[in-house]
């Protein structure tokens, strides 16, 4: 049976795609902060799911990781959904720092402990959920859209270095546009999504071991024109939500 662990499976993208694994009959591993909601998900299902609760932004992330891959009996697909984010136009420091502390630091600490997994492993699927706001600096939300950026080239450079190293892991970089999650509950965002059918797109771009998937196909064309505004136009542009 195939074995999947997802970090940030409380609630939103990760709780989907969870469930979305289940459904198609995988061993299931999630974690995220909220010990209660994991053991929720268990109990839909507790032949199938194992849980562990752990914070990114905690030194012992590693470790607890690793206790998570031995009650499950391995683990062939990493996938990393843990993330904050806020507006932040009054620049505050305190929400910088802390988007950073789990966006950069969190991902860090996960990211590599599952890369020198499947390097002693021989192999595996390691995959996070970054998103489309990496494209270029957004205003509203300097350090999410900065910590995204960070994400994307990060990942471009375990490809990299994975290939160097002749190890054999797959990468895939998830970029959703907007889903109507816990993340965007307080604000009006144009074109948002439904989590299960981000879910679904997502599985199938893991499926296909994709190595960037932007979810859907219309952020898709989003994207596309977004990267050809010049800088010097971008910067004069107020893009914000309601
Ligand atoms: N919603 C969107 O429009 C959108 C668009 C593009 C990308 N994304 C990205 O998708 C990912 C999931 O977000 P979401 O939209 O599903 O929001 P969400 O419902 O708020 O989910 C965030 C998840 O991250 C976990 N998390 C947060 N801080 C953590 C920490 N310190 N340690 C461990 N887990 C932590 C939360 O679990 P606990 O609170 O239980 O720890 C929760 O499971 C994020 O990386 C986000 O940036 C979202």
């Amino acid at each position: 049976m195939k074995k999947v662990i997802i970090i940030g499976a409380t609630s939103g993208i990760g709780y989907e795609v969870a469930k979305g694994y289940l459904k198609l009959g995988w061993h299931v591993g999630i974690a995220g902060r909220r010990e209660e909601a994991l053991k929720k998900l268990r109990a839909t299902n507790p032949d199938k799911i194992e849980i562990q609760a752990l914070d990114v932004t905690k030194e012992d992330a590693p470790e607890k990781l690793q206790l998570l891959i031995d009650k499950l009996g391995g683990m062939d697909l990493f996938l990393l959904s843990s993330g904050i984010g806020s507006q932040n136009i009054a620049l505050k420091p305190d929400i910088e720092i802390n988007t950073a502390r789990t966006n950069v630091g969190g991902f860090i600490r996960l990211v590599t402990a599952a890369f020198h997994y499947f390097k002693e492993q021989g192999g595996g699927h390691l995959a996070v959920i970054s998103s489309i706001a990496g494209t270029k600096g957004l205003g509203s939300a300097p350090a999410y859209s900065a910590t995204k950026r960070f994400q994307n080239t990060y990942i471009d450079s375990l490809a990299q270095l994975s290939r160097m190293e002749k190890l054999n892991i797959s990468f895939t970089d998830i970029r959703p546009g907007f889903v109507q999650t816990d993340l965007l509950k307080d604000r009006n965002y144009p074109l948002l999504m439904k989590p299960d059918h981000v879910a679904s797109r997502i599985i199938h771009a893991l499926n296909h071991k994709k190595r960037v998937a932007v979810i859907d196909r219309r952020y898709a064309c989003i994207v596309f024109f977004w990267r050809m505004i010049p800088s010097w136009l971008w910067e004069r542009l107020p893009v914000k939500s309601k």
